[in-house]
């Protein structure tokens, strides 16, 4: 992923056409709930939490969305798990996603959610994992419709709130009909639908197809927001255009670039601010993810964005490795510190 990420920061970012009108600065709805603008912060597993989701938010994403969280977890009160059901105050709209397989314990997970004041849940209906898979949760759904449709029906008839769907093209690329799939889950009760065009078994290879978003787009009538390969505000606004879709999701582009929300969402070019402001960015979030996290746990979290935020950025090779390995990240902000007053001499 990092060098996902690092090809990304060397790219030059195309400004986006400026003929006064930005599409993706529009409110849209799902259900009752007001999207201030088009940009939706995808869910992302082991990386969503609150505070991630809060700093998208205050960086301009109009909807955050959780890292997936198992129904099962919440069935059975493990801990961490409803620890990620916990939402703040400055998050909305904010939509919690679950995973599971069982009408019943989705149907749980569901109300656990909107009890946990959430403005949404949505049904995992993408993960390509083989150990969530096998349970018949994520992608495989996709496999079996009857059993997708009755879980949609028995969340959207446990709970108030809009239910929702994040689905893949298929489990393999042709094996089923996407479109059609995602009117059968419209019909079930789902409020909108999230298309990622690969299949399971391409996990993140190849590209995004948007000519299957577009099809879907075409099928329902309900939102539809795509996801895949969007990473700035002109290509945002081609694909919006192109499929017709409600919005775009952005996942890998703004890992440490939480300033894409706000470019994409307004119509700005490069977003990236001078390092010392990148640097004062990573140490907020790190401070505000101890919180979360505790420090030893923050650590660890916290390693892989130091090289998202600081890779392409002019920060010696050996420093960036030093602070994927520092051993607590009292280590880490001492360094990032020095790192900060060396940038600012330089701006
Ligand atoms: C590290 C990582 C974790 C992800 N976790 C989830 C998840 O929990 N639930 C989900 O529906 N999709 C998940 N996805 C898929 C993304 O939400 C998104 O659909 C995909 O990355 C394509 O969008 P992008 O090109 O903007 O990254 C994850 C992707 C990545 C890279």
């Amino acid at each position: 992923m990092r060098a996902l990420v690092a090809a990304r920061q060397r790219d030059p970012v195309a400004p986006p056409p400026s003929d006064g009108h930005w599409p993706l600065a529009e409110p849209f709805s799902v259900g009752d709930v007001v999207i201030p603008n088009r940009v939706v912060q995808a869910p992302l597993a082991g990386i969503g939490n609150r505070v991630f989701r809060a700093q998208s938010r205050r960086h301009g994403a109009g909807l955050v969305v959780s890292e997936m969280v198992a129904a099962h977890g919440i069935r059975h009160g493990n801990r961490r798990t409803t620890s990620m059901l916990e939402v703040v105050p400055g998050e909305h709209p904010m939509c919690i996603q679950v995973f599971g397989g069982a009408p019943d314990v989705m149907a749980e997970a569901a109300r656990a959610v909107e009890e946990a004041g959430a403005d949404m849940v949505d049904i995992n209906m993408g993960c390509p994992v083989p150990k969530i898979m096998k349970t018949g949760a994520g992608a495989s759904l996709l496999a079996d419709p009857d059993r997708a449709v009755a879980v949609i029906r028995a969340m959207a008839d446990a709970v108030r709130i809009p239910v929702t769907v994040k689905m893949r093209r298929g489990l393999k690329p042709g094996d089923c009909d996407p479109a059609d799939l995602a009117r059968r889950f419209e019909d079930a009760g789902a409020a909108m639908i999230t298309i990622h065009p690969r299949a399971a078994a391409e996990e993140y290879s190849g590209s995004a197809d948007h000519q299957i978003s577009a099809e879907v787009v075409r099928a329902v009538e309900v939102p539809v927001v795509i996801s895949g390969d969007i990473a700035d505000a002109a290509g945002a606004r081609e694909a919006l255009e192109r499929t017709g879709a409600a919005g775009v999701m952005i996942g890998r582009a703004a890992l440490g670039n939480p300033w894409v929300f706000r470019a994409i969402g307004e119509g700005a070019a490069d977003p990236r601010p001078p390092l010392y402001e990148v640097i004062d960015e990573l140490v907020g979030f790190s401070n505000d993810i101890v919180g979360v996290l505790g420090a030893d746990n923050a650590c660890h979290y916290l390693r892989k964005f130091h090289s998202w935020y600081l890779v392409g950025r002019g920060v010696p090779e050996d420093q960036l490795q030093a602070l994927m390995e520092d051993p607590t990240l009292d280590v880490a902000l001492d360094r990032l510190a020095r790192l900060r007053e060396v940038a600012i001499l330089a701006a």
